[in-house]
């Protein structure tokens, strides 16, 4: 028996360190959480992908009466840029969420696990690394690539 312990890592930043850019994709991210349709859980998620086009698509996540018909701001975010630039990589995806009293977290929002997986498969596409920004009024984290987030994972070549 031998035990492997994957080793991960990220980064924790305040706000100010940041660089213009990273701020802007935040901001973009802030600004599409109102665009959310949350009337069920009211926590309202915002993303904003940069494309390696310099081009930058937003997303939120989108609800439904019948609860699982609903997706997250990630994946909303990330089908909507390769839908649009099926070519296109991703070179990072912020995202940032506001509670149910309409205030942006304390901490950072992790994606689910879903995301992370559509996040891997972006990547691979990408051809390149995807960097994530998790946006919290305390804090911003930075992940390097999504295998920051998802060890030992599932892709097209574990078949
Ligand atoms: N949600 C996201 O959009 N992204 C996340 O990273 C976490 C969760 C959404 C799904 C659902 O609409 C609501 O937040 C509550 O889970």
């Amino acid at each position: 028996m031998k035990e492997i312990r994957p080793e991960i890592s990220f980064r924790l930043y305040a706000y100010d360190e940041l660089s213009a850019e990273d701020q802007k994709l935040i901001e973009a991210a802030k600004k599409a959480s109102y665009h959310s349709y949350a009337p069920y859980s009211h926590f309202s998620v915002g993303a904003a992908a940069l494309l390696d086009n310099e081009e930058v698509i937003c997303g939120s996540n989108q609800e439904n009466a019948a609860y699982p018909s609903g997706t997250c701001a990630e994946r909303t975010t990330l089908f909507y840029a390769n839908s649009t630039f099926p070519e296109v990589g991703v070179k990072t995806l912020a995202i940032a969420a506001r509670n149910e009293k309409g205030a942006f977290t304390t901490h950072a929002t992790a994606p689910c696990g879903a995301c992370r997986q559509v996040m891997l498969e972006t990547q691979e596409r990408s051809k390149h690394p995807l960097r994530t920004l998790l946006y919290g009024e305390e804090g911003v984290i930075e992940i390097c690539c999504v295998e920051d987030l998802l060890p030992l994972s599932f892709s097209a070549a574990s078949m």
